[in-house]
């Protein structure tokens, strides 16, 4: 079977290793892909957003199952496209997509459900938004309507600084287009939790709950990255909260969206924050999530293709999901300076017998055949075991072998997961 994955960094790599696991996958491609997965997969250079070339690729191919995995092409309508011309996939529509790409959409579709989220107002005159926030209790959260590259939320800890935050959002457009319309909404404390999901409109089934580590410096100091490491499950995901995110979050949504005409079919990624009162979403992804994806798929004890061609043919209801026991932890190795300015080139050097999963997101090959860094988050060093304490100490075993110039990653990575199974 001829398969292609479209998007080049860890989370596809997770993806693309997972998935051959099947022997009945002959062919794999990865568009674009980058200089790791192109171990694992013939990488092809289409960018991910090249709606046209992919699916002239795909064509020319002869694929017969693809997966799109980026936020930017299944919101252009990528699977749309695929589809139209006869090309399974896994991944949302363009009109399901949607949960994603317009915030003001998705807080709209969970107060006319019921769905438990931050109460907010949307704007699109700034003098309104301004005037609102002479009132509004702060720390306050503002965020920009579309997607932002992960940047356009801003938490503002004051009046003044929200202002800014609404005026560099409207009058400047830092984020462009997705300035001109904002939602600002209530500020939530608790620990957050990310959960993605499988699910065809009729069958949802919550994968293994994972922790991300968004900020670039130990302690949750510094910048906000794309995402420093991982571990999962998420202790605060207790048996009883998943009980009730299941029944006031999970399932609401995917018959909200059925009501909306809007049938979502992939991995949904729902954004949780435990709060005092109860689970609330923070954010909803119409995708899986990086680096989520590198700790739950090799927990994923059934077949990832299986699956996936079922949510595609909307028979997730017949196929096993299940988890192993025990916990993953993934610490990402990034260059230093990321998320700001940083130099790459440096060779990356992987001992043989690395005990451990090394998923590539910022590698390339250079003239001379090496594997050299192209980006800020080079790449995901992800162990496993029994408990999470074991896959946390086995995963900072191996990342110290892998090596590259400039090499900088957290060294508290599952400190607070771990914490907290103390606590209970
Ligand atoms: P997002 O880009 O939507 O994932 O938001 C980035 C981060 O901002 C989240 O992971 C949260 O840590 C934080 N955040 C977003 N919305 C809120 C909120 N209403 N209250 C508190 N923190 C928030
Ligand atoms: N790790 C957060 C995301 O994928 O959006």
């Amino acid at each position: 079977m001829k398969v292609m994955v479209v998007g080049g960094g860890g989370r596809e790599h997770a993806i693309i290793k997972s998935l051959k696991k099947n022997p009945e996958i002959t062919e794999m491609y990865a568009l674009p892909g980058n200089g790791g997965i192109a171990a694992d997969a013939v990488c092809v250079n289409i960018g991910a957003k090249d709606i046209e070339g992919v699916v002239k690729f795909a064509q020319e191919k002869g694929i017969e199952f693809a997966v799109v995995a980026p936020d930017d092409p299944l919101v252009m309508g990528m699977v749309d496209a695929l589809e139209a011309v006869g090309i399974p996939c896994f991944g949302p529509e363009r009109k399901a997509a949607i949960i994603e790409g317009s915030k003001v959409f998705s807080k709209e579709l969970m107060r006319k459900y019921g769905i438990p989220t931050a109460e907010y107002e949307v704007f699109t005159d700034m003098d309104k938004a301004l005037m609102y926030l002479e009132e509004a209790p702060v720390p306050v959260v503002i965020k920009a309507d579309g997607l932002a590259l992960g940047k356009g939320v801003i938490i503002a800890q004051t009046r003044d600084e929200a202002k800014k935050a609404v005026r560099s959002m409207m009058e400047d457009r830092i984020f462009g287009e997705s300035g001109s319309r904002i939602v600002i909404e209530e500020f939530l404390t608790g620990p957050e939790v990310s959960v993605l999901a499988f699910t065809d409109g009729k069958t949802m089934v919550p994968m293994v709950s994972s922790m991300d580590h968004k900020r670039a410096l130990d302690n949750d100091e510094g910048l906000n990255t794309g995402g420093m490491g991982t571990v999962a499950p998420n202790p605060y995901y207790t048996k009883d909260v998943a009980r009730e995110c299941m029944d006031t979050i999970f399932i609401p949504t995917m018959k909200a969206m059925n009501a909306e005409g809007r049938t979502f079919k992939g991995c949904l990624y729902f954004g949780l924050m435990i709060t005092p009162k109860g689970p609330r979403v923070i954010e909803y992804n119409c995708r899986f999530g990086d680096p989520e994806t590198q700790v739950v798929l090799p927990m994923l004890k059934s077949d990832l293709l299986t699956i996936m061609m079922a949510v595609s043919k909307g028979e997730l209801e017949s196929v096993p999901v299940e988890f192993m026991d025990g916990a993953a932890c993934c610490v990402v190795m990034a260059s230093k300076g990321y998320p700001g300015k940083y130099t790459t080139g440096y060779e990356i050097k992987i001992p043989d017998d690395l005990d451990a999963e090394c998923y590539i997101a910022g590698g390339k090959i250079n003239e001379d055949g090496k594997l050299v860094t192209s980006g800020g988050r080079v790449l995901g060093v992800v162990a496993t075991a029994g408990t999470l304490e074991e896959a946390v100490r086995k995963a900072y075993s191996q990342t110290v072998r892998v090596t590259f110039e400039n090499a900088y990653y957290r060294k508290d990575i599952g400190k607070r997961a771990l914490a907290a199974g103390k606590d209970e």
